[in-house]
């Protein structure tokens, strides 16, 4: 039997065909090509030269209707850049080469990739494969059969930001994955069904949790979704636990769910660059995400592609 083990962080990790958590590679990061650059001509986020948003946020903001629109707006792009990153999900396909198909594409249509120095992260999207539960930074390790890689792409458009992702097979995945990568996505679209005014935030996390267990997997708790606009990240947190966070759900609040949901431990570890999460087991995660807008009866999907 095929046996191969390696050290991240003092963490040894074995990479086998006989693991209980299924047949795949175990990721360790590889090189990160140099910074692109992005045109002058697109307007920045806060963020953008110092790597500290200045968004201070104490409450929920409530959006009207032009403003709502405006997420709209920001969130199609989101979701149609998305799409257009399925077709380049590809054995033999880097990171890094996703990274840039991303990059030109936002600024191609006038938007700013949101992660792109945001708190310092050097790239602009997020690619986490198999063991990297998240925040995994494009790099030069090509995509291999079996792999499953959560695309999550941000974009800031006309002062707004929409925010989703996707977990994609490659090549031929195990049976073990399929089903992880199917019931993370059925655990958001549950939890999206949920979110209606008055709704607490935190029967969120209870529900996704309980599904996920239910399944057989966990759901890591170091991954929250939150409020967006004008900024990247603010109120409310979206715990996709068990919670006790306060208050309920009102028209107009635009926030994300995007649990990450895993065949193992729920500990994670972050790596030397600050960023890669990575499973200490080295199980396997998926994720899915969308930005929602609470409506009068219920909740919108706002990154739905044309
Ligand atoms: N898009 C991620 C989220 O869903 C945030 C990534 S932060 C980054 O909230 F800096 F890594 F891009
Ligand atoms: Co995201
Ligand atoms: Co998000």
């Amino acid at each position: 039997m095929p046996s191969r083990s390696f050290l991240v962080n003092s963490v040894k990790y074995f990479c086998n065909e006989s693991i209980k958590f299924g047949r795949y590679n175990l990721v360790k990061p590889g090189n990160v090509s140099r910074s692109l650059s992005i045109p002058e001509c697109i307007p920045k986020p806060s963020y953008y030269l110092t790597g500290v948003p200045s968004e201070t946020l104490n409450s929920i903001d409530i959006k009207d209707h032009k403003q709502i629109l405006q997420m709209k707006k920001a969130c199609r792009l989101a979701a149609n850049i998305l799409k257009s990153v399925s077709q380049h999900i590809k054995i033999g396909q880097t990171t890094d080469e996703i990274d840039k198909f991303v990059h030109k594409l936002t600024i191609e249509n006038k938007a700013y990739p949101s992660p792109y120095n945001y708190k310092h992260f050097p790239k602009s999207v997020c690619t986490s494969v198999n063991n990297v539960a998240c925040h995994g930074i494009p790099d030069d390790r090509p995509l291999e059969d079996g792999d499953i890689i959560n695309v999550d792409i941000t974009v800031f458009f006309e002062g707004y930001h929409g925010d989703c992702s996707k977990t994609f097979l490659v090549g031929d995945v195990d049976e073990i994955g399929i089903n992880l990568v199917e019931s993370t996505e059925e655990c958001l679209n549950m939890a999206i069904d949920m979110c209606k005014p008055g709704r607490r935030f935190r029967d969120l996390g209870e529900f996704i949790s309980r599904s996920a267990c239910l399944m057989g997997y966990t759901v890591i708790p170091a991954f929250i979704g939150h409020g967006l606009g004008t900024y990247f990240h603010g109120p409310p947190d979206i715990y996709h636990i068990a919670n006790d966070y306060p208050g309920v759900m009102e028209k107009g609040m635009t926030f994300t769910i995007e649990p990450v949901i895993g065949q193992g431990t729920e500990m994670v570890e972050i790596l030397e660059d600050g960023w890669t999460a990575v499973t200490v087991d080295g199980s396997r995660t998926a994720q899915f995400e969308h930005t929602i807008c609470i409506t009068n009866d219920g909740a919108e999907i706002l990154t739905l592609p044309d």
